[in-house]
């Protein structure tokens, strides 16, 4: 290995000009991918433990590496680790703290791997757990659903088609339509672990290693059922960034429909539908005003998740294989939606306990639009069909 590389990026020794502080700005990504840091360390970790496995690296290497990686998981816990745009993405800034802490043999680390094999394995483990966490609040959702429905059975009310009084239903019939919905949600989310379960650890830059690693060994460490199977593929697959955000984008919709649906029976020509003061807004101008500001926060931030969706399909479009640039941004796309999507959640489940419904006018609204017309037609054409 060579000197200590201080202040010296990975390429140094090949570019020698100084990148352009324009586009050092540009292209660094640190500020969006330092969220994948514990993934990058946790993949880091198995990666050495393997090398030395394969006697590629040494006993001592292997735990000096451990030790600093180890270290820089607490700088960055304790938000004692400065973040540097100069070393642009998480993968170099942490190998270049390695560098700092142990010295030159931090370089051994990455024997046997590139940043386009590290970025998709940590952004794999990273979307795992995002999937679990999504699928944790909308199991939340579907519970405080039912816990409403539960409370209407009797509760009737018209159920709407083209928004006009078509037939009566009961409240928890039509609530638990939004249970099927979010079901469908978890199921989706649910099938994306199929793809984040193949380990992409190994395929190296575009073509493997020449070195004898065991890609079975970290599938089996970083809980991946097992390896990718074609190394140019896996550098260039984003399908599984696609389905998450796909995912995202139908559960939002969902939740839009939900939030249109209260917005309007909110409103005074509806009245179906009270929201307690811990979900409302006021006014500036009009003290009688209770608006339903998160529900139409909620409605507003599905245009942004849809549109991470086809930025993400937008840039996939035209790439030739294999790695370019251009994917850098699947990050940007997919932090953005998981935190919206995340807090549309945790705001409609906020919603569903403070709603009341006004089952007084459920009954009167009910009532009018000759809405019990088809029912008086299928009982004419059955009692007295022998006339
Ligand atoms: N920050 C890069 C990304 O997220 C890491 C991969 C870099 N690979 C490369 N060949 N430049 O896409």
């Amino acid at each position: 290995m060579g000197k200590v590389r201080k202040n010296k990026s990975v390429w140094g020794s090949r570019i020698t000009n100084k990148t352009s502080y324009n586009f050092k700005k540009f292209g660094a990504s640190i500020d969006v991918d330092k969220r994948l840091f514990r993934e990058d360390i946790e993949a880091s970790i198995v990666h050495v433990e393997m090398l030395c496995k394969q006697k590629i690296i040494t006993l001592r290497i292997k735990n000096k590496i451990i030790w600093g990686l180890k270290k820089i998981s607490n700088e960055i816990k304790k938000k004692k680790f400065h973040f540097n745009s100069r070393y642009e993405d998480i993968h170099m800034n942490i190998e270049n703290r390695l560098f700092e802490i142990i010295g030159e043999d931090a370089g051994y680390l990455h024997t046997a791997r590139s940043r386009n094999d590290q970025v998709i394995t940590d952004f794999k483990l990273w979307l795992r757990k995002a999937n679990k966490e999504i699928i944790k609040s909308l199991t939340t959702t579907i519970k405080i659903i039912i816990n409403n429905s539960e409370k209407h059975v009797y509760t009737v009310m018209p159920g709407f088609t083209h928004l006009k009084n078509a037939q009566p239903i009961s409240l928890a019939h039509y609530l638990l339509a939004y249970v099927e919905m979010f079901n469908r949600d978890k199921k989706r989310f649910q099938n994306n672990f199929l793809d984040l379960m193949e380990n992409p650890l190994g395929v190296g830059a575009i073509s493997g290693t020449s070195f004898n690693i065991d890609r079975n060994y970290t599938s089996k460490k970083l809980k991946f059922t097992k390896p990718t199977r074609n190394s140019i593929d896996t550098i260039s697959d984003r399908d599984f960034v696609v389905d998450f955000l796909h995912a995202s984008s139908l559960c939002s919709m969902h939740i839009s429909r939900i939030s249109e649906e209260f917005i309007i029976w909110n409103s005074e020509a509806f009245n179906l539908i009270s929201l307690n003061d811990k979900i409302v807004t006021g006014s500036s101008i009009m003290p009688q005003k209770k608006n339903p500001d998160p529900l139409e926060l909620i409605r507003g931030k599905t245009g942004a998740i849809y549109g991470n969706l086809f930025s993400m399909f937008t840039v996939l479009k035209g790439l030739p294989l294999s790695y370019f640039k251009d994917l850098q941004d699947d990050k940007k796309f997919v932090f953005d939606t998981f935190d919206q999507l995340k807090n549309s959640i945790l705001v409609l489940n906020d919603v569903l306990k403070n709603v009341l419904f006004n089952k007084k006018e459920m009954k009167n609204l009910a009532e009018k639009g000759y809405i019990t017309s088809t029912d008086f037609a299928d009982y004419l054409v059955r009692e007295l069909k022998n006339y």
